[in-house]
């Protein structure tokens, strides 16, 4: 593509160090469009005949055809899908295929292909964000009301519900998706038209161009839509921060799955035996996902690491940037989907999360409360409560079996009502707490969103 200035072949360590089509071909349906929008311009300026621009669409969708089915033959020589492509349509059709590159360089082209290839993995993502919160919403509405201990530190905290954590990571997978969006909006502009960093002498309808292809608008600065990755970058954030819900959602998973906890069973098709314990069932797509997470975090690293340094506009670092994305977005993908299937599939074991939300402890701060409405300030209902706790594990019982009169005058013989579970969820009753009220009204509201 440049044996003008050259007396040499590239050398073959070169073109093997620098090629790049072993994994940008994933860019051609994106590619084939573009030059679709950039030849009809072209015509429209009266560049290329009626019968020329026919000739290169309909090249283009016979390469698209192979390219699909296989029979396509990538060459390393010709480094990318962009060049790749642009070959193929030369041999095929001839002189026409030779003037598709007016008015266009590699630079533009590579970041219009790689904005839509991001547009629609993202409409992807969101989609099997959805369909990951559906999972979980159900399984939180079959377990709505089903009482488990709440941990800080891994330590038994306060009641919550099945329900209410499943919840929590539904909020979670919301805002990734709010962030995807946002992402998607801020990418959705076309940078055909900048060429190789200053635009060309050659002025192509950028607006028509834009439009063919689905983007909001153009870019306005040409070194800057050749230079920027800054989308990529925003996108592996967003899928290492969603990776990274993913991985907290595998690591309590984990935790419900243990002999320790019980809480929760996987499937047979979700889990993996062991080799020499026969007992075993392991929560192997659960730690797949959690140990994936530190691929996509080390994808965005990877990323904003190349652009550090680098000059404006373009530089051949920027190819760096499609392998950290496509691992990310393909990585990212198929958690969501085994997430999906996994948890639909999951099993409660409601009689080991009652026993465990059976625990008087866990209503140690409703204990203290309970001071508080007797007019105690807060601090000392707190230490009142931790010297009952002290007095119950010395005399090896539990909280609610002691005689708490014995500790403070402030207790009443009406104390040992707080130790009723279901009073105490029913009392939580602000937004966001979780009594079971509070609980079926999120899951009603969230039923509504997703549908
Ligand atoms: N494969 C190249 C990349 O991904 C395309 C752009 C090449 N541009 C150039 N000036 N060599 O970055």
């Amino acid at each position: 593509m440049w044996k003008g200035r050259f007396a040499q072949q590239t050398a073959d360590l070169l073109q093997r160090y620098g090629e790049s089509i072993s994994y940008d071909w994933r860019l051609y349906p994106h590619d084939i469009a573009g030059s679709i929008a950039h030849a009809r311009a072209q015509m429209n300026a009266g560049l290329l005949s009626e019968d020329e621009f026919a000739q290169i669409e309909t090249g283009l969708r016979e390469i698209e055809k192979e390219i699909e089915s296989g029979e396509f033959e990538f060459s390393i020589e010709l480094e990318d899908i962009h060049m790749n492509i642009e070959a193929a349509l030369t041999r095929k059709i001839g002189p026409a295929g030779a003037k598709l590159h007016t008015a266009r360089s590699r630079n533009d082209q590579v970041v219009t292909d790689t904005r839509l290839y991001c547009r629609s993995s993202i409409d992807h993502l969101f989609m099997l964000g959805t369909g990951l919160q559906r999972a979980l919403l159900s399984q939180a509405e079959n377990h709505a009301a089903v009482v488990v201990p709440g941990y800080t530190h891994l330590q038994r905290g306060q009641p919550v519900t099945i329900g209410h954590h499943l919840l929590a990571y539904v909020e979670m997978l919301e805002r990734d998706k709010l962030r995807l969006r946002d992402c998607h909006r801020r990418l959705n502009i076309c940078p055909l038209g900048s060429g190789a960093l200053a635009g060309s002498t050659i002025n192509l309808d950028r607006h028509a161009i834009a439009r063919e292809l689905g983007f909001e608008g153009v870019s306005t600065n040409s070194m800057d839509a050749i230079a920027d990755r800054d989308y990529i970058a925003e996108l592996l954030f967003v899928i290492s921060l969603l990776g990274t819900h993913l991985s907290r959602l595998s690591e309590d998973l984990i935790l419900w799955c243990s002999a320790e906890f019980g809480f929760a069973a996987l499937s047979d098709a979700h889990t993996t035996g062991s080799s020499l314990m026969p007992q075993k069932k392991n929560p192997d797509a659960c730690e797949l996902t959690r140990g994936k997470t530190g691929r996509l975090v080390g994808n965005l690293v990877t990323l904003l690491t190349t652009l550090k340094g680098l000059p404006l506009t373009y530089n051949r670092d920027l190819q760096e940037d499609k392998e950290p994305l496509f691992d990310s977005i393909e990585t990212v993908t198929l958690a969501l989907e085994v997430n999906a299937e996994m948890i639909a599939a999951m099993e409660i074991n409601e009689e080991r999360c009652r026993q465990a939300a059976g625990d008087p402890a866990l209503l140690a701060t409703d204990l203290a409360d309970y001071l508080v409405r007797k007019g105690i300030p807060f601090r000392e209902a707190h230490e009142i409560v931790g010297k009952a706790v002290a007095a119950a594990e010395k005399h090896n019982t539990s909280l609610n079996r002691l005689d708490l009169t014995t500790i403070s005058e402030a207790f009443g013989t009406d104390a040992g009502e707080v130790f009723d579970l279901e009073t105490a969820l029913r009392s939580r009753t602000n937004p966001g707490a979780p009594s079971i009220e509070n609980v079926r009204g999120e899951i009603d509201r969230w039923q509504a969103h997703l549908s």
